[in-house]
């Protein structure tokens, strides 16, 4: 009887141990299958609201991915970005990388409310961002990925690590490189990454200093391919006018998702400036010379980015909070 009860005693401990020793990274870490019970019908609803805005406007596909990006960049993916301004709180949407340029936050609220109806309070806006941006990608015709959820909202957000951390188009490799190296990210996801603008658009101010007076030389980046160039400045006149004129990232496959983007950095067509710098680091060139060559590698290293951006300083467990309303704290 005595050993008896000490069997069962050491059994439960041991089977104590294990509950603790599991359940607590269990809770801590993002699970795939987390919302097949509580919302099984989550990634239908995120697809459908996707597949409606871009059915609505192409471009939206480019808009959401680049939202995700600019809200992982900053506090980590914690849907810091799309809450709006308050008297306590100054967030990044007035950025200067984010103002009058990202967009997408309607979408979101749309697939919020979709899920908020079927699935009250049980989906964060992190995660219908994360997956938004992967079905955009998807639907324009690019690779699909594993997105891991459990991402939990923030309650703060903050203009000026907007300001200092998204990378700027003007900014050498080296300075872009050190922001993604600062957020766990290295060199190759830089290169990787940059492929999302073979979808979207770019704003004249965001290059214009390509066209005229490239460094104070009096002339246009010599990294820029005359052709191109002749279509820009018709575009972009050398007056505040223009700025805010759109111009495809990628001219030759501005609404699909491929490796274009990669092609075009070969021959001198890349919008940016900080694209065409790609091809000005040896390591950088390289990769972009193989994703140019070989699709199917560069999707699958996208999808592998992803979700290494998708991981950046996430809110998991109690971490946080789940939004009602994903343009405002509860
Ligand atoms: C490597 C550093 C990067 C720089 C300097 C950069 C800069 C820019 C700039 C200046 C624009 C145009 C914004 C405007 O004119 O309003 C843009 C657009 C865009 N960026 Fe990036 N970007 C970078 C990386 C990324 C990454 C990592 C992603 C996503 C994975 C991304 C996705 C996009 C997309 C899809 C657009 C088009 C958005 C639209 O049409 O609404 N970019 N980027
Ligand atoms: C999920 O969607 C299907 C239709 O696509 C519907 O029949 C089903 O009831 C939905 N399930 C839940 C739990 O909302
Ligand atoms: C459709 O797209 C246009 C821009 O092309 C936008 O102004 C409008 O709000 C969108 N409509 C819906 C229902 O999303
Ligand atoms: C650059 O490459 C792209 C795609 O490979 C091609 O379609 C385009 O015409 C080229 N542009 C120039 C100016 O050679
Ligand atoms: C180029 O792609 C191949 C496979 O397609 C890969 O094994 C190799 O590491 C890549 N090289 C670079 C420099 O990215």
């Amino acid at each position: 009887m005595q050993t008896s009860m000490h069997y069962s005693c050491f059994i439960q401990s041991i089977v104590l141990l294990f509950i603790v020793i599991f359940s607590v990274p269990v809770q801590c870490q993002l699970d795939e299958d987390l919302y097949d019970d509580t919302c099984p019908n989550l990634t239908k609803l995120v697809r459908y609201g996707v597949w409606s805005a871009i059915r609505n406007e192409t471009r939206m596909a480019a808009s959401l991915l680049r939202l995700h990006f600019h809200d992982c960049f900053v506090n980590g993916c914690d849907g810091s970005i799309l809450l709006d301004d308050t008297s306590t709180l100054k967030g990044e949407k007035n950025a200067s990388p984010n103002r009058n340029s990202v967009r997408g936050f309607e979408v979101i609220d749309d697939i919020k409310a979709s899920i908020e109806k079927v699935c009250p309070s049980t989906v964060s806006c992190v995660d219908i961002l994360t997956l938004a941006a992967r079905e955009a990608v998807y639907l324009t015709g690019g690779p699909y990925w594993s997105v891991a959820l459990g991402r939990r909202d923030g309650t703060t957000a903050s203009e000026s690590a907007a300001n200092e951390q998204i990378p700027g188009p003007s900014e050498s490799l080296p300075v872009i490189t050190a922001k993604f190296t600062s957020k766990g990210l290295n060199a190759k996801d830089v290169v990787v990454l940059s492929g999302a603008h073979t979808i979207g658009f770019a704003q004249c101010f965001t290059f214009k200093q390509r066209l005229f007076n490239f460094k104070s030389s009096g002339k246009p980046d010599p990294a820029l391919d005359s052709s191109l160039l002749q279509g820009l400045t018709s575009l972009c006149p050398n007056s505040d006018a223009s700025d805010n004129q759109l111009a495809p990232l990628d001219p030759v496959t501005t609404n699909k998702f491929d490796n274009v983007y990669f092609k075009n950095l070969l021959n001198n067509s890349g919008l940016l400036e900080s694209d065409q710098a790609l091809m000005g680091d040896s390591d950088a060139a390289s990769m972009v010379e193989n994703y140019s060559k070989y699709p199917y590698q560069f999707f699958k290293d996208f999808g592998a980015s992803m979700v290494k951006m998708a991981n950046i300083g996430v809110l998991t467990g109690d971490e946080g909070q789940i939004r009602k309303n994903c343009r405002a704290v509860n």
